[in-house]
């Protein structure tokens, strides 16, 4: 009889019931939600035509600039492009890394974004513009940095792990990582899931004061979520001050944590941008308060449908990685001596990595040279940014913020129903009373 694979208990599934049975413990890992769920992919942009009036590729102007921060900042970030690279920490990535990524964000007039773990000043050297995050752990907390950042991010959650804290294995608490987050060095941490001086989004008001006072109203204050409730978070959000949200769906890359936290809570991002845009459209806030998604951005096509369900700008988290040079074939003799191969490697929690990004052991983030991933970064920043602008000149816009979401339908009846566009071919949005 022919061999017949269980779709309940299929080979990974077994493989994993043998490992934990095996180890007593549940699997940590790096990168995003790796099954298939609802996401860009499964939207498609209306390009012009008769009744639209495309714009051509060599003459037309079509602009990418965003300012973020305009609701109160003295200061706000005006940025060339609007994709910013997200905050990773220095701990979970080495200090040569979080410096190619202000590299790469710097040359092409955009920013990048400290981590949990607190600012190097490599990372604040090649960054022309950084935002600094405020982490429920507090680690690398120093009020300084708060001074020398251009905005200040309050993480309340992470894509991957709404309502859950950080882990950083031993192997990857050096000396300089532990005296930064004053921890010893070589032991497990955990970070916390939620900050220790406020209990609600009361709290979160005062602290917002307070960070405005620290830094003279100049700083933009941005606010994070992980997407899980998401109207109500940014409404509260909206409420405490925030100058920016930055939502982050379940795809959303991150460093380590456990595997059944990130194939199983929070919402994709594609309704969490929805949702995300009714609540501030709801408070009259929409592009008052800016908009910040994040979570599985690949593509310009990723960036353009975004921007046209209501984001102001898009991060990138794991791409950026990539980008650098994250799991390249170059390496796959050495990816095989730690038992994985290109295009695999999901192991950041273990500081292994051949390529010196997400390490702390010296040798190995000697091998990445910061001035090459930075250009590496750089290139792949304007292919999205050209990618991007192709498809907001082929629906006729002059400015890709000018994309909507009456430039796109929808594959599946699923991606019609959380975008709330309509499924292709059809004037029907499920939900909403004949497709009004
Ligand atoms: C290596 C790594 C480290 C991260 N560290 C942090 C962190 O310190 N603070 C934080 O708010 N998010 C952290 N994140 C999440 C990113 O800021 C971002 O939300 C996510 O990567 C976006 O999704 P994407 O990776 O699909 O682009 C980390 C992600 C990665 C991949």
């Amino acid at each position: 009889m022919a061999l017949r694979e269980s779709a309940l208990f299929n080979r990974d599934v077994i493989a994993e019931i043998q490992r934990a049975a095996r180890e007593g413990v549940y699997d940590i890992r790096g990168f995003g939600a790796k099954r298939r769920l609802p996401h860009f992919d499964d939207l498609l942009l209306l390009g012009a035509s008769m009744s639209r009036y495309p714009l051509e590729g060599y003459r037309e102007r079509c602009d990418t600039d965003v300012v973020l921060g305009t609701r109160h900042a003295k200061r706000p970030l005006h940025l060339d492009i609007p994709i910013t690279i997200a905050g990773m920490s220095f701990g979970a990535l080495s200090a040569t890394a979080k410096e190619a990524l202000g590299r790469g964000a710097s040359a092409m007039g955009t920013s990048t974004t400290t981590g949990d773990g607190g600012m190097t000043p490599e990372e604040r050297a090649a960054s022309k513009t950084l935002v600094y995050q405020l982490l429920p752990s507090r680690y690398g907390m120093n009020p300084d940095d708060l001074r020398r950042a251009d905005a200040i991010e309050i993480v309340v959650g992470q894509g991957a792990k709404p309502g859950g804290g950080g882990i950083l294995l031993g192997q990857k608490i050096s000396d300089r990582v532990a005296e930064m987050r004053d921890l010893p060095p070589g032991i497990d941490q955990r970070s916390a899931c939620r900050h220790p001086d406020w209990t609600g989004p009361d709290d979160l008001e005062i602290k917002i004061e307070e960070l405005r006072e620290i830094t003279d109203w100049e700083k933009p204050i941005f606010i994070k979520i992980g997407a899980s409730r998401t109207y109500y978070d940014v409404a509260l959000a909206v409420k405490a001050g925030a100058d920016v949200i930055v939502l982050d769906g379940m795809q959303g890359g991150t460093a380590a944590t456990q595997e059944v936290f990130i194939e199983h809570v929070g919402i994709p991002t594609l309704p969490a941008v929805r949702l995300a845009v009714d609540a501030l459209q709801e408070l009259g806030m929409h592009r008052r308060v800016q908009l910040v998604v994040s979570g599985g951005i690949r593509t310009g096509a990723d960036v353009a449908k975004a921007l046209a369900l209501g984001a102001d700008a898009v991060s990138i988290g794991v791409a950026a990685l990539i980008a650098l040079g994250d799991n390249s074939p170059a390496f796959a003799e050495e990816y095989a001596r730690i038992g994985t191969a290109p295009g695999y490697y999901d192991d950041w929690h273990a500081g292994e990595d051949p390529v010196g990004i997400s390490t702390q052991d010296d040798d190995l983030a000697d091998r990445f040279d910061p001035e090459l991933g930075g250009r590496r970064l750089a290139n792949y920043l304007r292919t999205l940014v050209l990618e991007t602008q192709t498809l907001a000149r082929a629906c006729g816009k002059s400015h890709v913020q000018n994309l909507e979401p009456e430039d796109l339908v929808a594959l599946t009846v699923e991606a019609a129903a959380m975008a709330r566009v309509p499924l292709a071919g059809t004037s029907w949005i499920p939900g909403v009373a004949d497709g009004a």
